[in-house]
């Protein structure tokens, strides 16, 4: 029921999204806006000056991806808003921040806004937003809490009524200080990662001791005070946000002469991990993929986003190619962006039976829905030789027994049921 305009400076992406379009892959977001601006309740703008007139909150959602010196969060969008809203404020608002940034970063907004305009009156807020890309849209409507940071009466009681409809559905809504809203933020995110990593070791522990890490996760999951959830084994985790959040963590720890070690390890098992996946698919295929047809399922870092950041695609499709493998590659959304970030020697297919006809392995890194339930016996068909490598364990092992395929899973026994199964038993005997 609230009135928002948004703001960007790139009017490109302003005149899209007027028109109904979104600049990025988000399921259901169009059908929401396009809904919310027939209804005179959404706007989309490049002039700022006009969007805060008569406003009660302002949020400053920009990036702040990794700065040039590779860990820090780089700032200077955040604070290139702060003062273009403190030069054009002329009421009171709270200046609310949704962006991921460093502990001291809303108290510094603060400072900038009272330096530039010091007549204004107006509150800061800390609001980290814990949005997964993908669902969005189901994680902003039925969040497990809203975190906000406030400093004072006036801005604890506006943020209050903007969050009341979550309330009202029985949202908890935690109000705290800056400080400490900003750190959740971190800490959450940097939990989620060392539970992936935690769970990725211990699938590789699994392939030497012959554990099944499936079972494992469940066995674990089950326990209340570990649940269930981000103990999925893979390739290791990607995207815009455990990445860039964990190394900012640590800086922030290095800083103050605090250093959060555990996170520290936690970035190290993963950048080791993401380096790891294409050997896994050279031992695979024997321990040479020279002049192989490797078609690769998937190179999002997660399903349903188009988004290529840090994703272990990005580790294994070039290394293929510098070993003289024949890489192709297929994804629903993503290809167009991984395109421009791997140019060389990769075939990309527009349609997913060009990666699989002839090939002499399938990789699947990234479990896009449509690839989840594929007619094997069609697809053995088609391929050269039926080896196929899951760093998702999207499938089940037993589903591939009778079929006649090599099938290689995160911290599962492999399936060796192809010709080639002796001597690619021995080379994982000897590579464990
Ligand atoms: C993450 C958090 O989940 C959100 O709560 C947070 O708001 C967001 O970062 C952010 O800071 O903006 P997101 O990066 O969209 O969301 O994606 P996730 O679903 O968390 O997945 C991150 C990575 O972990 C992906 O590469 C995914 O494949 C991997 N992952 C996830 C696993 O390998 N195993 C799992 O069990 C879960």
């Amino acid at each position: 029921g609230h009135y928002v305009t948004c703001v960007d400076k790139d009017p490109a992406k302003i005149d899209m999204l007027n028109n109904g379009e979104i600049p990025i892959y988000e399921p259901g977001l169009s059908k929401l806006v396009r809904k919310n601006k027939s209804l005179k309740r959404l706007d989309f703008t490049t002039n700022l000056k006009e969007a805060i007139k008569e406003t009660e909150a302002i949020f400053i959602a920009v990036g702040t991806p990794t700065a040039a010196d590779g860990v820090s969060a780089d700032l200077s969008a955040v604070y290139a808003v702060a003062r273009e809203i403190a030069e054009h404020l002329d009421h009171y608002a709270v200046i609310v921040t949704k962006s991921t940034v460093p502990i001291g970063t809303n108290l510094e907004i603060q400072r900038i806004i009272s330096e530039i305009n010091p007549d204004l009156e107006f509150d800061i807020a800390s609001n980290p937003e814990f949005l997964r890309e993908g669902n969005a849209i189901g994680d902003f409507l039925e969040p497990d809490r809203v975190v906000v940071g406030i400093t004072s009466d006036h801005a604890r009681f506006i943020m209050g009524q903007l969050y009341s409809p979550l309330r009202e559905n029985g949202t908890p809504i935690l109000m705290t200080t800056p400080q400490s809203a900003e750190l959740i933020k971190y800490a959450s995110n940097a939990f989620l990662a060392t539970k992936i990593s935690f769970i990725n070791q211990m699938a590789d522990l699994c392939e030497v001791v012959d554990g099944d890490i499936d079972d494992i996760a469940v066995g674990i999951g089950l326990d209340k005070r570990i649940g269930s959830q981000f103990l999925r084994a893979g390739p290791g985790y990607g995207g815009s946000c455990f990445p860039k959040d964990t190394r900012a963590l640590t800086k922030t720890g290095d800083d103050v002469n605090m250093p959060i070690t555990i996170i520290e390890e936690v970035i190290n098992v993963n950048v080791r991990r993401k380096q790891s996946m294409a050997e896994r698919i050279k031992i695979a295929l024997g321990g040479d993929v020279k002049d192989k047809k490797i078609g690769i399922l998937g190179v999002a870092f997660k399903p349903n986003t188009d988004d290529m950041r840090d994703s272990p695609a990005l580790d294994i499709l070039p290394k293929l190619v510098e070993w003289g493998a024949d890489v192709h590659a297929y994804d629903p959304v993503a290809m167009k962006e991984a395109k421009h970030l791997m140019k060389d020697g990769i075939k990309w297919c527009d349609f997913r039976d060009q990666v699989i006809k002839d090939a002499d392995c399938i990789a699947l890194v990234t479990e896009w829905e449509e690839f989840l339930d594929l007619d094997m016996i069609a697809i053995k068909e088609l391929m050269k030789h039926p080896i196929w490598i899951d760093l998702r364990n999207a499938y089940e092992t037993d589903d591939f027994k009778n079929l006649g395929f090599n099938y290689h899973s995160i911290g599962r026994m492999p399936i060796l049921n192809y010709k080639n199964a002796d001597q690619l038993q021995n080379e994982l005997k000897k590579k464990a």
